[in-house]
C-alpha cells in the first residue's frame, strides 16, 4: 500500500450506523487480519467519554451485533486496545472544540475520517478539520448517504467538503455497492460474452428492481419522516442498481471509467414531470397490520410520530413504485420498474431482467403461452443468480414445457461461509484508496436532479399517499402501474 492509513476516525461513533455496521465491520477486518495491526481507531461524538468508557460501549455494540460464533475474546480485546475516544461537536467550521482530536491525531498525516453523522454536519466538520490543520493532503473522508435532502443541499455539502478534500479523496458510500451480488452483476455483464448481445431494447422487455423490507422504522422516525422511501432508498441504492444494469461497458474496471458510465445513465433518466407523475409513480404508507405474525402499528402510530410537530398526521411515503425510462439507444422503450417499501410481506431484494418472448410459438398446440426467459439477480434473502429457461417436460405427451431455473449460487467466501457486511469490502477499498465502488459527486447530483423532479411534481399535483396494511405488497395502485403496460411484478 503506497500511503497506508494509520488512524481511522469515526464521527458519530456512538450512533446507530456505527453500532450496527461500522464497528462490527472493523472488528471482522481486524479479526481476519485484513488491515494492518498498526491501524488504530478514534471514536468521536459529542458527549464526553473516557477511553475506557468508550471501549466498554464498543464492546457492548460488538456483543449485540456480531453473531456469537464470530465473537472471539482475543479479537475483541485486540480491537478494543486499538480504540481511543475524542469528543467533538461540529460547530461553525472553526478549530474551536478540536483540541481532543488534535491531541489524538498529533503529528499524523495518514488519517481516514468516516462521517456517520447527520449530513448537515459534513461541511462544518471538514472545515473544522482544515482549520485545525487536520485535513492533511493524504487524508481521506468517507461520507454516508444521504448527501443532502435534494439537489441544492447536496451541492452545498459537496462544495463544503470539496473545499477541504480533493474529489479523489472523497468516498461517498452506498453500501449496496459493497454487496457481493451487486458486484457479481458487473462480472456477469462484463466478463461473459453471453449476455451483452441481448442486453438491450431488442431483447429485453422490462427490468424490475424490488427492495422489500419487513422492518418498520427501527426507531428512526425523526430521520425517516424527512426522507421517505424515495429519498431513503430510490435516490441512492436503487438508482445505483439501475445504473449498473443499464451502463455501457466501461473501457476498464477503473474508478472514473466505471463512474463515467454510471453517470451517463443517471443523466439519461427521462424526467418525471407534473404531467407524467400520476401515471408513473405510486406513493404508499403502511397502516396497522402484521409482520411475521405479530401485530404492528401503522406509520403514524410508530414511536416518535405523536411527539413530532405533525402529531401523527404525516403523509411521508413508506412505499414507492416507479416506472422509469432511460432515453438512450440501448434502452429506448424499456421500462424500469422500481418498488421499495417498509413493512412489506417478505424481505426480498432482486433485479429481474425480463426478456422478450420468442417471436413465434411453434409449440402452440401443447403450450399456447410460452413464458419468456428471465434473469434474476437475488440480493436478499439469498445471493443467487437464476436464469429461467424453458425445457421439455419428460414424457410421451406431446411437447409440454416447463420453466427450469439455472441457478448460479455465489461461492461461499473464504471466511467460512459468513455473508460479509457490505461495509467490510467498502472500508477495505477506502483503506486501499480505491474509489471504484464509491459514488462520485456528479453521480449524486444527477440522481438528486431526477428525484427532485418527482418530489416537485408530487407536491404540485398533490399526490397523496395510498394506505397499505403492514405485511402486504403495498397499495394496489402499484400493481396497476405495471399492468397498465401489459406487465406484472415478478413474484
Ligand atoms: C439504508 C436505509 O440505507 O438501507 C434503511 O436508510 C434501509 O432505511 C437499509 O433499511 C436497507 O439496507 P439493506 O442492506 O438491509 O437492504
Amino acid at each position: 500500500m503506497k500511503h497506508p492509513i494509520q488512524k481511522f476516525v469515526l464521527f458519530g461513533a456512538t450512533g446507530d450506523l456505527s453500532q450496527r455496521m461500522v464497528w462490527p465491520s472493523l472488528y471482522h477486518l481486524c479479526r481476519e487480519r485484513l488491515v494492518p495491526p498498526t491501524l488504530t481507531f478514534v471514536g468521536s461524538a459529542r458527549h464526553p467519554n473516557t477511553d475506557a468508557e468508550f471501549r466498554k460501549f464498543v464492546e457492548g455494540a460488538l456483543r449485540k451485533h456480531v453473531p456469537a460464533e464470530y465473537l472471539k475474546e482475543d479479537a475483541v480485546a485486540d480491537l478494543l486496545t486499538r480504540i481511543s475516544y475524542a469528543p467533538f461537536e461540529a460547530g461553525d467550521g472553526s478549530a474551536k472544540g478540536t483540541e481532543a482530536l488534535q491531541k489524538a491525531l498529533a503529528g499524523n498525516n495518514r488519517i481516514l475520517y468516516f462521517m456517520a453523522t447527520s449530513p448537515k454536519l459534513y461541511g462544518p466538520t471538514c472545515l473544522s478539520l482544515a482549520a485545525a490543520g487536520l485535513a492533511c493532503e493524504l487524508c481521506r473522508v468517507v461520507l454516508e448517504k444521504p448527501i443532502g435532502q435534494d439537489y441544492p443541499s447536496s451541492v452545498e455539502i459537496n462544495e463544503a467538503v470539496g473545499q477541504v478534500f480533493h474529489e479523489d479523496r472523497i468516498f461517498r458510500i452506498d453500501h449496496y455497492l459493497g454487496k457481493e451480488a451487486v458486484q457479481n452483476l458487473l462480472a456477469l455483464r462484463f466478463a461473459n460474452s453471453l449476455f451483452e448481445p441481448l442486453w438491450n431494447a431488442s431483447s429485453i422487455d422490462n427490468v424490475q428492481i424490488t427492495v422489500a423490507e419487513t422492518v418498520g422504522l427501527e426507531g428512526r422516525w425523526g430521520y425517516y419522516d424527512d426522507s421517505g422511501a424515495l429519498c431513503d432508498m430510490v435516490q441512492n441504492h436503487m438508482l445505483q442498481l439501475v445504473a449498473l444494469v443499464a451502463m455501457e461497458p466501461p473501457h476498464m474496471f477503473e474508478p472514473n471509467e466505471v463512474r463515467n458510465e454510471k453517470t451517463k445513465v443517471l443523466r439519461s433518466l427521462r424526467p418525471i414531470t407534473a404531467a407524467t407523475v400520476a401515471a408513473n409513480t405510486v406513493r404508499g404508507q403502511y397502516t396497522a397490520g402484521s409482520a411475521g405474525g405479530v401485530a404492528v402499528p401503522g406509520y403514524n402510530q410508530e414511536t416518535g410520530a405523536q411527539e413530532s410537530p405533525k402529531k401523527g398526521n404525516s403523509d411521508t411515503e413508506t412505499f414507492v413504485s416507479l416506472r422509469a425510462e432511460i432515453d438512450n439507444w440501448r434502452w429506448a422503450g424499456v421500462p424500469f420498474y422500481l418498488r421499495t417499501g417498509k413493512r412489506m410481506q417478505s424481505r426480498r431484494t432482486d433485479i429481474a431482467i425480463q426478456f422478450k418472448s420468442v417471436p413465434h410459438n411453434i409449440f402452440a398446440a401443447d403450450e399456447p403461452n410460452l413464458q419468456a426467459n428471465r434473469l434474476v439477480i437475488h440480493l436478499q434473502p439469498k445471493e443467487v443468480v437464476t436464469l429461467e429457461i424453458l425445457s421439455k417436460q419428460p414424457g410421451l405427451e406431446g411437447m409440454r414445457l416447463r420453466e427450469m431455473p439455472l441457478e448460479l449460487s455465489l461461492p461461499k467466501d473464504e471466511s467460512g461461509g459468513r455473508t460479509r457486511i457490505a461495509y467490510e469490502r467498502l472500508l477495505l477499498d477506502v483503506l486501499k484508496g480505491n474509489t471504484t465502488l464509491f459514488v462520485r459527486r456528479d453521480e449524486v447530483e444527477a440522481a438528486w436532479h431526477w428525484i427532485d423532479g418527482i418530489q416537485t411534481s408530487w407536491r404540485s399535483t398533490r399526490q397523496l399517499v395510498k394506505p397499505y396494511p403492514a405485511g402486504t405488497w403495498g397499495p394496489t395502485a402499484a400493481i396497476a402501474l405495471t399492468e397498465r403496460h401489459g406487465h406484472s411484478w415478478y413474484e
